[in-house]
């Protein structure tokens, strides 16, 4: 069977490329990474990349002084130039336009550190804790225009500890992206993560799992 042909999105470190990168060097894995997209030059994401011989460009905002349009154009041409069919933004850090997001509409996918629709945007960790939530976790969602919104496909929940500081609970979600982000990834690609409105219908058997409580009793 064709394997699905993704792009991946990436500003810096590139953890959550890694973790797609490994995933599809299993030959059962039904996708591959066809190119992996930067907005900067520097992003150690780029090496992780080069060194598993998959196909690395860079397309900077900073060529595109004031013209966003014309940045996220060249992203898109370099996108379809390698067969693209599926993008998933990886610790993306620009926000994208509607214009952009219309064009890879349903093929368009990001992971944000949070259990969405709570804590949108940035310093996610911080904020969980400062709200004093027993779970957190990450989402791996459709995008659309709106900031961290659409349709969600899979998310991770996380405890959180009376001893966590931003840190040790973001490496706890941090370790669950990893695992989600190719699962999700894994459901596209097999045809059994659907949009149908504001939701994603999931086809086939999913397992049921108990309620987790946090603290345990
Ligand atoms: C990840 O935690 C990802 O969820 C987050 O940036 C980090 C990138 O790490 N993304 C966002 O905050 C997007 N709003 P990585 O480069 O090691 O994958």
């Amino acid at each position: 069977m064709a394997r699905l042909k993704i792009g991946v999105l990436i500003s810096g470190r590139g953890s959550n490329l890694q973790a797609l990168i490994d995933a599809c060097a299993a030959p059962d894995f039904p996708a591959e990474i066809a190119l992996v997209l930067s907005n900067k030059a520097d992003a150690f994401g780029l090496e992780r990349a080069a060194k598993a011989g998959v196909p690395g460009a860079v397309v900077s905002h900073r060529d595109f002084p004031g013209d966003k349009q014309a940045f996220e154009q060249a992203m898109d041409a370099k996108l379809r130039e390698a067969g693209v069919e599926l993008v998933c933004l990886a610790g993306f850090m620009r926000l994208l336009s509607p214009w952009f997001v219309e064009q890879w509409r349903d093929r368009l996918i990001n992971i944000h550190p949070s259990l969405l629709p709570s804590f949108k945007g940035l310093d996610t960790h911080e904020r969980a804790l400062a709200a004093g939530v027993r779970f957190h976790g990450c989402t791996v969602h459709y995008v659309r225009p709106e900031m961290d919104e659409g349709p969600i496909i899979v998310q991770a929940a996380v405890p959180v500890l009376p001893s966590d500081d931003a840190h040790a609970l973001g490496d706890r979600v941090l370790d669950s992206e990893h695992r989600i982000y190719p699962q999700a990834v894994r459901l596209i690609a097999e045809g059994r993560a659907r949009v149908e409105g504001d939701v994603v219908v999931i086809d086939g058997a999913v397992p049921t799992q108990p309620s987790v409580i946090n603290p345990p009793a």
